[in-house]
Order: C-alpha cells, then structure tokens, then sequence
C-alpha cells in the first residue's frame, strides 16, 4: 500500500532512489529504506529509519555514503509489525545478500514463518515481509537454484497481496520484480531501467512505462527489461508514453485524492477481508478475546467521532440483530460525560482511521479506567489509539489522504460485519445458512462495488441538477438510517450544504415543516424489509413538494421510479451488507456536487484529516 522504488543503470543510485521516494511521500507512510550493491564493498548496503523520508536522508547525507549502481527504495505502511526501523523495508535474509521491499500483505507468512524458523532461520523484525526475504534464501541456498528460480518457488509459496522489489548481492547487476494484487510499474530508460509503485516516482527519468499484471515477475538490467508469466515464460510488455503531469501523476491521474480513494475501495476491500475468510469461516489472527470471553460479554459499547461513529451506527444493527448482544453506540465527544455503564463484562469497539483522534483516546482510557475491554479497528498501525487497546483489528485500506473519510468507513465497516459474524458464530446465534450466505456476499462485494463505480456518470448527472440546492435531507429507515447520516456529512463536509439525516418514520413527528417547493430529498430505500415504508415517505415528501433522489436495489427501480423523480440502483445482497454498497454513490454525489461547486474537495475548510484537539 506504499512506495517502491528501484533503479538499475550507470548512475549512483541513491539520490535517484531517494527522489523517487520523496514523490512517494504524498501517500502517507511510517518509515524508509534502501538497499544498494556496493562496488566498492561487494555487497548490499542496507540503510533504514522510521520517521520522514528527511531521517533517513541524513542518515546517509543524501545519498553520498551509499556507492553502487543497483538498489530498491521503500516507504512503509505498516500492516504487520508497528513502525521501527528494525520493521522498515528492505528486509533483508540472514546472509544479508537478498534484500526486498514489499507492498501489500502476505497473508499466509505467520505458518512459513513457523517452518523457517524450525528450519534454524532467525528473524529480526514482526514484519510480514521478512518472510519473503528469509524463504528466497532458503530455496536459494537449500535447493541450490538460481536466484529468479528461487523467487519462483517462493511465489507458489506465499500468499496475499504483493509487489516485490528483490535485490541479490550475487546478481548485482539486476533487479527482480513481482506483481500480484499491488500495483507495479517497470521504467524503461536509457541505459537504465527503473521500478516503481506509480508514476510519480520515475516520470521525471522516463515516461515510457509498462505496467505488470498480476502473477508477473520481470528481471531489470541497465540494458533492459525481461518480463515472464508466472509459469516463468518470456513475454513482451506493452510500453506505454505517459503524458500526465507529476501533480496529476500524484492521485493516480484523478483530480482529487478523495476521487482516488472513492475508486480504490474495492482493491481496499479485498485487502480487509479477503485474508480473513478461510475456509468458508471467519479468521482473526492473535483475536485476543477467548471463546468464553465472548460467551462472556453482556454489553458491547461503540465509541467513535464522524464518520467512524456513523459505521458504529450500522454496526448496532448488524451485531444485535446477530449476536443478540445490547449494543450501544456513543459519540466519543459525549461517552465520558455519560456516565457509561461499562465493566469487566463490557467490550467496548473504538473506531479511527487515525488512531490519533484525541475525543476517541480520551473515551478509550475512561471506558478502561471502568474495567471495559478495548478492542479498536484502526487504519493506521502503530497508532496511539492502537497501542492504548487490547486488541486491534487493522482495515488495511492504505494511506488515505483526503480529509473526507471514503475506503477507510467502507473497510471499517467490513471488519464490524466479520467480527458480528464471528462472535455470532461463536454464540450460536446466526443460522449456518445465514452465516455462510452473508460471508459468500462479502467476497463478491468488491466486484458489486466496481459495478457501481462504473455507473459513476449518471451519480455526476444527478449531481449537476441538484448542486445548487441550499438544504437537503437524507431520510431512511433502519440501516438506510444509518447509511443516510454518512451520505449527509459527506454532503456538508466537503460542498458546505447544509444536510440532515433523519430518520423516515419521524419526519411527521416535526421536521416535515421544513419540507417545502423544490426541497432535495434524499431518500434511501435499499432495506428491502421496509421498502413499502420507504415508499410510502418518498410519496409523503413529494406531496409537500419535495424533489426525491431515491436510492435503492436494482430489483426496486420499477417501484421506486413510479414516485421518485430520479432512481440511483446498487446491486443486491445481503441486508447487512448494503451500506457497504449503499455508501458509494453517495460519496459519489457529494463529491461530484463540491466539484460543481468549486469547492477544495481534498482539503475543506475548517476541516483536519485527524482532529487531535477536544
Ligand atoms: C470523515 O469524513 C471526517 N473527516 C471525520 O468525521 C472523521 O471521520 C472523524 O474526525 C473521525 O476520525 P478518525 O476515524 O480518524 O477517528
Ligand atoms: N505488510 C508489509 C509490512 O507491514 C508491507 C506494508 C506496505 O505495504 O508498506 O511491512
């Protein structure tokens, strides 16, 4: 999920490395590395910090106490192993002469790290990653093969999400590249060639790119590049020119961060869930809470700010109705003035993206000064929020930069849905059929998810007939509620509209005085469950002259177009599961309203990516 960087030519390598990463900064990240073959020395330099990139700059004066031609650059995002120099990349073998860098996960390193260590491999950092090193090696010097055929047999070893920067001191003219699941781009330069997660890295030394595909390796020389499938077979990359210019290279050719990170959430998706569905069954790595804890547990509070207590809200819906446990949800801000019932009983989630946000710590510490078991979903590995809790399950959504929330909420609330499926399965209280109906749907989520992302244009459509609205509402029942509240901050976050989310059923009891000529309404109508209901509100507010942009599944648009004056469809699947789905056009919509409206849809005014003040 963060940079690599790799350069093979007749240039020193390192202030070209160092450039490269510092294009990568933008993308957030914990710590930095390179590894550079030294003439001079004959063997790998590996320098390494956590911090700014400016750290490990100096560590190495820019780049000048490193000789050599050859290296790979790396900024990490911590998914496995807080951020340490020790965890940084490159992580190197136990010789020292393999080094790698490494975007993405490695789901399955926890039981090759357990056969490597019987093996008599010692290991120095809590790194995923170093398991890569440690097996190349292992293949390298036990079966006696060269260098690209022992990357090769560890590829049919490990799996995950990676790309792979390799550098061997005995092959010191070359570097190795892998490719699946993580983005990874080859640079074909003069006389040298180059590596790199995006663009942004390289176009100052070429524009001439190719870009891998999953299960591809490519070997790089000064002279060329040689790229194979992945039964290890020549094949030729298309090259292409890339006209972009370095800030639009940046967001991946997007305008805005929040653009890119409204069309990374499937990649971001399968990232949190796919490695914890195995066999048909939820998986938790190191899950501190014991079956009996859980059997345990007679309350379950929710505590979170923004966006993250939005998730928390449909999080209530999803854990009651399954695990039959009371679920509370609390604005941070409010929980420690409460007077929270919480004790040993008590499990107490804490939602950030962050993991910085100080009204989240400072419910997090009364909520275990009162005896409760933390257990936090956070995106930032290593963050104070994380390290204050007894456990933690990480969204893994990478570095998100714009300060409006996308695929960290949709990853947040996919861990919410796992762990209510878990305790559920534990507790007995989900049926056999539900469970496995409801974990078959979270894998097809991703794909639902770029289905409604290729339907982007008509959100845009509707976007440009209703941008100059002054108010709107977003009403639903039940887990369109829920849904309704994140849709709305959204909308005010970054277009300044004033919004309200409400719930459907008690517009009559007040506020339906508001509801005049011309008055946007949102209405959500994806629970199937009270589609009638929904209806029947869409018909209530269109009577009082409200103009309806009705949401809702794609078997419903016949009814819904029949009272709505616009129809937005998702797919269908399961109930607990829609605003995972549900969520994605209306980030759409507000984004493409504050377009429309010339806002700085990045940065919006008033606004911190992470509020550590009370
Ligand atoms: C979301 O779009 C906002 N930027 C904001 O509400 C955010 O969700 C809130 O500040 C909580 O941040 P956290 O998840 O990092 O704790
Ligand atoms: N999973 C690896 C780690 O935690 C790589 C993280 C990244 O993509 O930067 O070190």
């Amino acid at each position: 999920m963060c940079g690599i960087v790799g350069y093979v030519g007749q240039e020193q390598a390192a202030p070209i490395l160092l450039d490269g990463l510092k294009r990568l900064e933008y993308r957030g990240y914990d710590s930095a590395g390179v590894a550079i073959y030294s003439e001079k020395y004959q063997k790998l330099q590996v320098e390494k910090a956590k911090g700014r990139l400016q750290v490990l700059s100096d560590m190495i004066r820019g780049g000048e106490d490193l000789d050599g031609m050859v290296g790979i650059g790396h900024t990490r995002w911590a998914t496995h192993g807080a951020p340490s120099d020790v965890n940084a990349h490159p992580q190197v073998s136990r010789s020292g002469k393999i080094a790698v860098v490494h975007n993405g996960i490695i789901e399955n390193y926890a039981e090759l790290k357990a056969f490597l260590i019987e093996q008599g491999v010692p290991f120095t950092s809590q790194t995923d990653t170093e398991v890569v090193a440690q097996l190349i090696e292992y293949f390298y010097e036990t079966d006696q093969v060269d260098i690209l055929e022992a990357v090769g047999r560890v590829l049919r070893r490990i799996e995950g999400a990676y790309a792979l920067g390799i550098l061997c001191a005995d092959k010191p003219d070359q570097l190795i590249a892998v490719r699946k699941d993580s983005p990874l781009i080859l640079g074909y330069g003069k006389g040298c060639s180059f590596l790199a997660s995006d663009v942004t890295a390289i176009i100052k030394y070429t524009r001439e790119v190719g870009y891998m595909d999953d299960d591809e390796l490519a070997v790089l020389t000064k002279d060329g590049i040689q790229c194979y499938n992945h039964l290890m077979q020549p094949i030729e990359k298309e090259i292409s020119h890339v006209d972009w210019e370095i800030d639009a290279a940046e967001k991946g050719g997007y305008e805005h961060f929040m653009f890119k990170e409204i069309m990374e959430q499937p990649e971001a998706l399968r990232r949190c869930i796919f490695p914890r569905i195995r066999e048909g069954e939820v998986y938790f790595e190191d899950f501190g809470l014991t079956e009996e804890e859980i059997r345990h547990l007679k309350k379950i509070y929710i505590v979170a700010c923004g966006s993250s207590y939005h998730v928390g809200v449909v999080g209530k819906y999803n854990l009651e109705r399954l695990t039959r446990i009371p679920v509370e949800v609390a604005l941070a801000s409010e929980f420690r003035y409460m007077s929270p019932i919480v004790d040993e009983r008590t499990l107490v989630v804490v939602i950030s993206q962050s993991g910085e946000t100080l009204d989240t710590m400072a419910a997090l510490r009364e909520a275990k000064r009162l005896g409760g078991r933390i257990l936090s979903i956070v995106n930032v590995v290593g963050s104070s929020i994380a390290r204050e809790s007894d456990q933690v399950l990480y969204t893994w959504a990478g570095p998100e930069i714009a300060v409006a929330t996308t695929k960290a909420y949709s990853t947040q609330m996919a861990v919410v849905d796992l762990l209510a499926l878990y305790f559920a399965r534990i507790l007995g209280t989900v049926e056999e059929s539900e469970y496995h109906a409801v974990l078959d749907e979270m894998l097809l989520l991703p794909g639902k998810m770029e289905a409604i992302l290729s339907n982007k244009d008509d959100i845009q459509y509707f976007a440009s007939q209703y941008f100059n609205h002054d108010s709107v509402f977003f009403i639903g029942r039940n887990v369109d509620y829920a849904l309704g509240l994140e849709g709305s901050l959204k909308l005010k976050e970054i277009s300044y509209i004033h919004s309200e989310a409400y719930a459907s059923g008690e517009l009559k009891h007040g506020t339906i005085s508001l509801i005049e000529d011309g008055t946007l309404v949102v209405a959500l109508g994806t629970y199937g469950k009270l589609f009638d209901k929904a209806m029947a509100n869409v018909v209530e507010v269109r009577s009082r002259g409200a103009d309806v942009l009705a949401l809702t599944t794609e078997n419903r648009r016949e009814d819904m177009e029949k009272n709505a004056n616009a129809v937005i469809t998702i797919p269908e699947t399961h109930d607990m599961l829609l605003p995972s789905l549900g969520v994605v056009p209306l980030q759409l919509f507000a984004y493409y309203v504050a377009l429309m409206r010339g806002c700085d849809i990045d940065k919006p005014r008033n606004l911190a990516k992470s509020v550590t003040v009370e």
